[in-house]
Parts: C-alpha cells; sequence; structure tokens
C-alpha cells in the first residue's frame, strides 16, 4: 500500500476521517473529500503532507470526475477508494416523505454507484487493479426499524457491490463493503436524539439499548471499522470481492 494513493469520501467525520487517519499511516496519499470543505481540510490537516483535500458531493458526477483527474495530474493515479459518504434520518415508514426517501437514496445508493462508476473508468484508464471498498451497514443486512428508507438504500449498496465484483474481476479490480453496526459518530448522536424522542426514551436509554444489542458489549468505534476497510484494501485480501463484512461487534453474524 505504501506505493498507492487512496480517496475517501465523507471523510470528515466518523468512519471516514478514522479511515483516512488508517490508511495515511500505509499509503503514499490520501485524498480526503467530504461535502464539507472545512472538515476535509481539517482532516488533510491533520495528515500533513501526504493527504490533500476536496470539497465533494457524492451526489456530483462532474465533481467527482473532477477530482479523480486533478489528483492523477498531481500526484498519480487513485488505486484504493473508500465510498463511505452516507446519510440517514429516522421516521416511522408510513410517515415517511419522498424528500426523506430521495435524499437517503440519492448519497447512499447513487453516491456509491457515481463513486464506483468514476472509480472504475479512472482504474481502466490509467491502467489499475484498483480496490473498492464501499460503506454499507448493519442495516443493509437486517431491515431497521425507523430506517426502513435508509436499509432500502443501504441493501442497495449490497446488490451494486455484488454486481460490479463480478463485473469487473476480470480487470484484477476487487469490490468489497464493510457493513458497521453501532459505531459512535456525529450520524450516531443525530440517530440517538431522533430515536429519543420518537421512542420516548432517554439518549442514554437508547445508547444502552445499543449495547444490550451488542454481544461484544460496547459501542463501536469508527475505528473498528476503518481498520477492516485497510484489511480489505489490502492485499491480504486479495482473494475478496463482492464481499458485504459485518463489523458489528456481533449484533448481525450470518
Ligand atoms: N454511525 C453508524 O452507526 C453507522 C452504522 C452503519 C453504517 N454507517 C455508514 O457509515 C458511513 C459514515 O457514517 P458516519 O457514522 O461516519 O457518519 P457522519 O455523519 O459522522 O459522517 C459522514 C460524513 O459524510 C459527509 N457527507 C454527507 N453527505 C455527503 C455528500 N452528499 N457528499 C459527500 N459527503 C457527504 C458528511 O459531511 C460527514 O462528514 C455512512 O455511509 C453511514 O451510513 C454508519
Amino acid at each position: 500500500m505504501q506505493t498507492q494513493t487512496v480517496l475517501i469520501t465523507g471523510a470528515a467525520n466518523g468512519i471516514g476521517r478514522a479511515a483516512a487517519l488508517a490508511f495515511a499511516a500505509r499509503a503514499k496519499h490520501v485524498v480526503v473529500t467530504d461535502i464539507d470543505e472545512t472538515g476535509a481540510r481539517t482532516v488533510a490537516a491533520e495528515i500533513g503532507e501526504t493527504a490533500s483535500a476536496y470539497q465533494l458531493d457524492v451526489t456530483d458526477p462532474a465533481a467527482t470526475q473532477a477530482v479523480f483527474d486533478r489528483t492523477a495530474q498531481q500526484v498519480g493515479p487513485i488505486a484504493i477508494v473508500h465510498a463511505n459518504a452516507g446519510v440517514s434520518s429516522m421516521k416511522p415508514a408510513v410517515d415517511l416523505t419522498e424528500a426523506d426517501w430521495d435524499f437517503n437514496f440519492a448519497v447512499n445508493a447513487k453516491g456509491v454507484f457515481l463513486t464506483n462508476q468514476a472509480a472504475v473508468r479512472h482504474f481502466l484508464a490509467h491502467g489499475v487493479q484498483g480496490v473498492i471498498v464501499n460503506t454499507a451497514s448493519l442495516a443493509a443486512k437486517v431491515g431497521a426499524p425507523l430506517l426502513a428508507h435508509y436499509s432500502a438504500s443501504k441493501f442497495a449498496v449490497i446488490g451494486w457491490t455484488q454486481a460490479l465484483a463480478r463485473e469487473v474481476a476480470p480487470h484484477g479490480i476487487r469490490v468489497n463493503a464493510v457493513c458497521p453496526g453501532f459505531v459512535r459518530t456525529p450520524m450516531q448522536d443525530r440517530e440517538v436524539a431522533w430515536e429519543a424522542e420518537l421512542r420516548g426514551m432517554t439518549p442514554e436509554a437508547v445508547r444502552q439499548s445499543y449495547i444490550d444489542q451488542t454481544p461484544l458489549g460496547r459501542l463501536e468505534t469508527p475505528e473498528d471499522v476503518a481498520d477492516v476497510a485497510v484489511f480489505l484494501a489490502s492485499d491480504a485480501a486479495r482473494f475478496m470481492t463482492g464481499q458485504g463484512i459485518n463489523v458489528t461487534g456481533g449484533v448481525y453474524m450470518t
């Protein structure tokens, strides 16, 4: 990985930030991207000279293409892409609006499609046997109450990951996904507040319910996910493709 350049989306916070730092310890260069430009710059500054930062909304295909092209010109082709950007909101399924559905699908499903497509085109154009890691979710494996739209958008990520993996395998390109559980991030802070309100519980009780569902007995950290993303991108995972790897502390086991 020492000679490789890595691009991560949604890397200003949470899992993406942890992945940027984990890849930075091993790779040649890390491209830190996020819709939040200040956040992306802060993470890149933490890494230092071997990182660059871009404001990138993953729902924008032209902007995505531009970041790939500029990186190729400035530091060389990208070989590892972690499509991690995601959003959520919480409501009973019967109260969901089209806007709730569209927002979750635009970032979580279409964003992964556009980032992956740009990645594969980039790998093929530069003759790189690249690797893609998508961030799916526990909610991509089992339907999550109050998150039906989010869950559906994350099931889409697994279907996409499997189909793309089959298509690009002849080129030596691998595509896998990580499926995190209850990870302590800004997204979780927002979800805990929503769930507390919707269920008439305290935020502390909501968090405790996450821990109670987790056999390994604690909330997941962003680093727990980042380390598996790094593994999937590494040569140690050279014979793995089309997988959705659960990183949940045992919440989900098949
Ligand atoms: N936190 C969890 O418990 C959990 C569990 C399973 C899966 N996930 C998934 O992990 C990924 C990261 O989640 P997190 O918990 O670190 O969330 P987070 O909200 O803490 O961080 C997500 C980052 O994505 C960025 N982002 C949002 N919309 C974007 C867009 N359109 N384009 C580019 N960047 C955008 C945000 O600015 C933010 O920096 C998401 O795909 C999420 O669905 C999280």
